[in-house]
């Protein structure tokens, strides 16, 4: 990783902040954390460079569910850094109460799919400049848990229709997101081909014990802190360990030149019919153009 630049998304805490350490460790010359927890970050921050006796690690403050702050964050990003190496599209929520960005659009939607989908489009510049650019989309395999997307209903409203808490709209809201991610790993792959660019999807796996399901209420909550109990007796499921599919696909040259893959434990999964979807794929692509104003600029 040594004069590496690496962005990651959600990089103040859980496993983001597991990859950012990870990656310092590796030799990375710097590390952008970006998160709205921002005393968080700053502690994550002060803890990488401290672990690394040097200044490796940068914290940027950004609510990433805001259009108009991404693409500042991007203009920042740009105007400082000629050259990106890795993009860790990371950040996620889960959120049983349905909330709006200042866009309007839901939480989910916003957070886990539209910010990635801008910062991957608005980073390609520096991302080619590195030579080897890596982009790295966090999804998760509640991606084929569920019915789809709903074009009808891309803004999570009728999931959530006479309900003001609902873990059940949470999850699926969820799993709509996580599939965004894997269509946007998919058309990427294939708008760079021949372009130098990499870009692949991982899940870190099942329950690994970040703050992530905080909001979850009732049974799910109750469920959640036991399985998340008995995983961290077992040291089964820390964020280190969650993180280690994103620091393999960030640093590894096993996976040098390897695109548009689905993994699972470092290793190659097929993805569901459903993640298949050309038509579906571009449709959203398409929306999330309209949507944010972003296009792809290569
Ligand atoms: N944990 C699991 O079991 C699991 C399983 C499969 C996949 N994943 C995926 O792994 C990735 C990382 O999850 P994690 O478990 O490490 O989560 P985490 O510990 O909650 O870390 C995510 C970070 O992103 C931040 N964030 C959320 N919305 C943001 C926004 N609008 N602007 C800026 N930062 C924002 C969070 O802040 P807040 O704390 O304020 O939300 C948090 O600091 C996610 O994509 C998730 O879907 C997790």
């Amino acid at each position: 990783m040594q004069n590496k630049v690496v962005l990651i998304t959600g990089g103040a805490r859980g496993m983001g902040r597991a990859t950012g350490a990870a990656l310092a460790a590796l030799g990375a010359e710097k590390i952008i954390l970006v998160d709205w927890q921002g005393e968080e970050g700053t502690r994550a921050r002060d803890a990488i460079n401290a672990q690394a006796g040097r200044m490796a690690a940068e914290f940027i403050y950004c609510d990433l569910s805001s259009i108009g702050a991404v693409k500042a964050l991007a203009k920042e990003i740009r105007g400082r850094h000629r050259k990106l190496d890795v993009l860790i599209n990371n950040a996620g929520i889960t959120d049983p109460v349905r909330r709006l960005s200042s866009d309007g659009f839901e939480m989910h939607l916003a957070t886990c799919h539209l910010s990635h989908f801008m910062l991957s489009n608005l980073l390609l510049e520096p991302l080619q400049a590195s030579g080897a650019g890596r982009i790295v989309c966090i999804t998760s395999a509640a991606y084929k848990a569920g019915p789809g997307l709903d074009f009808d209903d891309i803004n999570n409203e009728k999931i959530w229709r006479g309900k003001s808490v609902s873990n059940g709209a949470a999850f699926n809201a969820y799993h709509r997101a996580k599939l965004c991610n894997i269509y946007l790993m998919k058309e990427l792959h294939e708008r760079l081909q021949g372009r130098g660019l990499t870009v692949n999807a991982a899940s870190p796996g099942y329950f690994i014990n970040t703050s992530i399901h905080r909001q979850l209420t009732g049974v799910f909550a109750l469920g959640a802190r036991v399985v998340f109990g008995i995983g961290t007796l077992l040291h089964l499921n820390t964020p280190e360990q969650g993180a280690r599919t994103h620091v393999w696909l960030a640093s590894s040259a096993e996976v040098e030149g390897v695109s548009g893959e689905y993994f699972e434990n470092c290793a190659p999964r097929a993805v569901s019919p459903m993640a298949n979807d050309q038509q579906v794929r571009q449709r959203l692509w398409r929306w999330s153009e309209e949507a944010t104003n972003v296009s792809f600029p290569l």
